[in-house]
């Protein structure tokens, strides 16, 4: 895999999933194109090719434009993540580059549109579907996102063949980060119902190996402390405020307190200042977790994006939900170990 950026490019949506955290999808910011700019001359220089684009959603970014023109004039691979909702008129602006568009995401969470549309809202699953249509009629590569849940886990093989049938070139399934209205409505799976669930996808990827490529975003259960492209510096994230963090699955989670994934703001950071903090707070992160493993860690801490949300402190709201299968783990004394440096 290509060492890639993901940029949060807006906290803007035409969406308001039920999954999503409320900063991702009803802030005001949109990046600007003189702080791309200075990324994409920098990143360049560091061994970046390739950028994914996210939100928000993307497609409603303020210069979606200009981006796309940006991307081309640097020379660089890109990708992007969206709902699809209004596919029918961004797809005309991709058009001119699709020499450079590696795939587009299509975020998928329901075989169904009662299941879809019960996370992401009226007429939500319709339009994703005419936008794969319209991506595969037009030879738009284009890839699907599931999140799974309590609510949706029974439709992961009808949504393989759905993906399959509308011509997608893979899928990829991940667990679902806690959030307030998702724990409210009790769809967090256990750690052992997640297991179960992921048993079910590799003997799904075997089953479609020659149809449909399937995988697991990170999150899946590991004995792996490292398991990720973040962890591994093969991905910087920026947010749509212009903060390096570590990890996108972190961006806008949990209270404002607890931003100490955040390592430093491209307005005052050139990027590759940005670039050489997040490596050395990369280094004591790891150590900070092979000495916690060293020392017997919690079983849920090898769910790995649990470890990193409890960590950030991230999940500590979780403490209002006693009845929530991990909120046991945050009172752990095995945890209470885990210390920022
Ligand atoms: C935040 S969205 C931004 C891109 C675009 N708006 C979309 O929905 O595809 C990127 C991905 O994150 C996923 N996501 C949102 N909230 C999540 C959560 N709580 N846990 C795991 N994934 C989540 C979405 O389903 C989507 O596939
Ligand atoms: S998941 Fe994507 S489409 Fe849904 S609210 Fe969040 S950013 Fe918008
Ligand atoms: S939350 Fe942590 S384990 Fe999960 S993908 Fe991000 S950095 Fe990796």
């Amino acid at each position: 895999m290509a060492k890639r950026i993901v940029i949060e490019l807006t906290n803007r949506c035409n969406l308001a999933c039920q999954h999503c955290f409320s900063g991702r999808h009803g802030g005001n910011d949109d990046l600007s194109l003189d702080l791309l700019e200075k990324v994409f001359v920098e990143a360049k220089k560091l061994g970046f090719e390739h950028l994914t684009f996210t939100g928000g959603d993307p497609t409603v970014y303020k210069y979606f434009d200009e981006l796309l023109a940006k991307v081309a004039e640097h020379d660089y691979r890109f990708s992007f993540v969206t709902n699809g909702y209004n596919f029918a008129t961004s797809h005309k602006k991709i058009l001119p580059y699709l020499s450079n568009l590696e795939q587009i995401t299509f975020s998928l969470d329901g075989a169904s549109e009662a299941t879809h549309g019960a996370l992401r809202g009226k007429h939500s699953y319709k339009q994703v579907i005419a936008a794969m249509r319209l991506a595969k009629d037009l030879d738009i590569p284009f890839s699907n996102n599931m999140v799974i849940t309590r609510h949706n886990q029974h439709e992961i093989k009808d949504l393989a063949e759905l993906a399959y049938r509308l011509g997608s070139s893979g899928l990829r399934f991940g667990h679902l980060m806690h959030s307030p209205i998702t724990t409210a409505n009790g769809w967090d799976l256990s750690l052992t119902e997640r297991q179960q669930v992921e048993w079910k996808i590799w003997q799904l990827q075997a089953e479609y190996v020659a149809r449909l490529p399937i995988a697991m975003a990170p999150g899946f259960s590991t004995e792996q402390l490292f398991p990720c492209a973040p962890l591994n510096m093969m991905e910087v994230n920026i947010d749509s405020q212009g903060n390096i963090t570590k990890c996108c699955h972190l961006s806008s989670h949990g209270p404002i307190a607890s931003q100490d994934d955040i390592v430093g703001n491209l307005e005052t950071l050139s990027f590759t200042e940005g670039f050489l903090k997040l490596v050395a707070g990369n280094e004591r992160l790891k150590r900070i977790k092979q000495a916690h493993f060293a020392s017997g860690a919690n079983e849920d801490d090898k769910s790995p994006c649990w470890y990193c949300s409890k960590y950030f402190k991230k999940v500590d709201w979780l403490k209002e939900f006693p009845e929530n299968p991990w909120t046991r783990s945050l009172e752990d004394p095995k945890t209470q170990r885990i210390k920022l440096m």
